[in-house]
């Protein structure tokens, strides 16, 4: 006899036990589901272990002591221009527009959205300010920022607080931002040496609610169908970078598609989460097709930005913050964390013969120093603009470890910055991204919120449908006068079935509606 056929004995043998035991199963196969739905991705992200193999050692573009194949780019995000809080925002970053953009000289910036505050002077209501434009339009206007780089600036939900339409007379955007582009657009960065795309995704709610109502980005089904459409575009470019002011965990599209249709991209780049409060200066996760999402912090009040570059198509990125010259970004070897298997010719770091270093400051750099595995390496030299070298034999480092490089940088004004990871040459990587960074960017709010109303909806219910027919039975809760008072309530046919029929109703009268 096969052991299981002494399960009847137990549910005839004792009742209870065969109930709670019935009912323990459920609500394990209950959580199991929802833990999936919702946190599914979040599980495979972090429990992932990413095996390199390095396939091609010949690879004729080895990265080596010439400022060719390079390009980089810088991010900022929620700006949060506002006429009535903090002037400061504002002069920053037209600091930021001068000084900065000067001593960086990007191919590009991404502007990722919330340009303006549009939060009421007491800061509870929203509307649009004419006024926050026209200073944002003149800080590009005075640092003649659109004539040094191409500016890529787009809307956020603050953005499109209170907005009837795109063609309405509030949608400033439309006047006095650079790029005047509505809805998703590609742009693509065309060099000697490859095309690079960079395709935005437009999730803000048209026409646009108040506050506190736009806080989750919309893609309905066309504005899918044109992310689709755009994204055949770029099947022939060296990079695709995707960038929108949304996480992919505020964003609700049909069927979630969104997160596989970027599946095949580099990065996806970021804002609007900040850096919830201090608490994560940075939120990065890499989705389960290795796709990266990389949430930068605020301009706000955290004055932050990030420089993106691609050398030999081995993408690297830094995030800063304003008043924190040097800048320091190496280039070669790349972070071992940021390794793209399949998107990036990761062979090359193993044959490259020199050691890459960006290095940007205001004032002239004194002296770019390497080391590692906390031993001194050398003194990089200078190539050309931001590029300093350092030749190495990557054979000198045992291929399946991790290794350490940090390189620190110092300036003619004296200050000086040290930034550093691990890197390695082919073999086994772990990614390292905190697991709650992971999880803010990667949990299925659509399906947690989902779960949370037929949570709500159980809530309301079951209690109805205990009190009615639940035995009363001696010695148990069912003695106590509150469920005495409940089974009097719920006994009653005239209170009952209206409230079944009410919660029934609202739960189920508004997904009739939908189709
Ligand atoms: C970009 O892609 C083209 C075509 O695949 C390739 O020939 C070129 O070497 C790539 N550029 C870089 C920098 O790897």
């Amino acid at each position: 006899m096969p052991h299981w056929s002494r399960f009847p004995e137990v549910f005839s043998g004792s009742q209870p036990m065969a109930l709670s035991l019935g009912a323990f199963f459920l609500i394990l196969t209950a959580v199991g589901a929802i833990f999936l739905c919702c946190f599914g991705d979040v599980y495979y992200s972090v429990s992932m272990r990413k095996k390199f193999v390095v396939r091609d050692l010949h690879d004729p573009l080895c990265p080596g002591e010439t400022a060719d194949n390079l390009f980089w780019f810088v991010q900022v995000s929620d700006l949060h221009i506002s006429r009535f809080h903090e002037p400061e925002r504002t002069t920053d970053f037209e600091r930021f527009c001068t000084e900065y953009i000067d001593a960086i000289k990007p191919a590009l910036v991404l502007v990722t959205g919330d340009l303006t505050d549009a939060k009421t002077e007491e800061g509870f209501g929203s509307r649009q300010y004419e006024v926050e434009w026209q200073t944002y339009r003149t800080i590009l206007k005075h640092s003649r920022v659109m004539e040094k780089t191409k500016w890529i600036d787009i809307r956020g939900n603050h953005d499109s607080f209170n907005m009837p339409s795109l063609s309405s007379i509030t949608n400033y955007y439309r006047s006095y931002s650079a790029y005047k582009q509505n809805g998703s657009f590609l742009y693509v960065h065309r060099t000697q040496y490859g095309n690079y795309s960079f395709l935005c995704v437009d999730a803000t709610i048209v026409p646009g609610p108040k506050r506190p109502f736009n806080f989750f980005g919309i893609l309905d089904q066309a504005k899918m169908d044109e992310l689709v459409r755009l994204s055949k575009q770029t099947s022939q470019t060296n990079h695709t970078i995707w960038f929108g002011h949304y996480t992919t965990s505020t964003i609700l599209s049909p069927s979630f598609s969104l997160r596989r249709l970027m599946s095949s991209g580099t990065a996806y780049l970021c804002g609007h989460l900040h850096t919830l409060g201090g608490v994560f200066p940075t939120m990065y996760a890499r989705h389960a097709s290795g796709l990266l999402e990389l949430e930068l912090g605020d301009w706000k009040t955290n004055r932050r930005f990030r420089v993106m570059v691609f050398d030999h198509d081995l993408m690297t990125f830094a995030d800063s913050r304003l008043g924190n010259w040097p800048l320091v970004l190496v280039t070669n070897p790349k972070p071992a964390r940021l390794m793209l298997q399949g998107r990036e010719p990761l062979a090359r770091i193993a044959c490259s013969t020199h050691i890459r270093i960006l290095a940007f400051s205001s004032s002239p750099v004194k002296s770019v120093v390497v080391e590692i595995n906390r031993m001194f390496l050398g003194n990089a030299s200078h190539v050309k603009g931001p590029l300093y070298i350092l030749s190495w034999v990557p054979r000198n480092y045992d291929a399946n470890h991790l290794h350490h490089i940090s390189v620190t940088v110092t300036d003619a004004e004296g200050r000086a910055n040290t930034n550093g990871h691990n890197f390695v040459l082919s073999g086994e990587a772990r990614d390292s991204f905190s697991t709650l960074s992971t999880f803010l960017l990667l949990v299925n709010m659509q399906q947690l919120g989902q779960w949370g109303f037929i949570l709500c909806v159980l809530f309301s219910l079951l209690p109805l449908v205990v009190f009615r027919f639940w035995p009363v039975s001696k010695g148990t809760v069912a003695q106590s006068d509150y469920f005495r008072m409940g089974k009097e309530f719920c006994s009653c046919n005239q209170m009952f079935y209206p409230l079944v029929a009410f919660n029934l109703y609202t739960a189920l009268g508004k997904a009739s509606h939908r189709s």
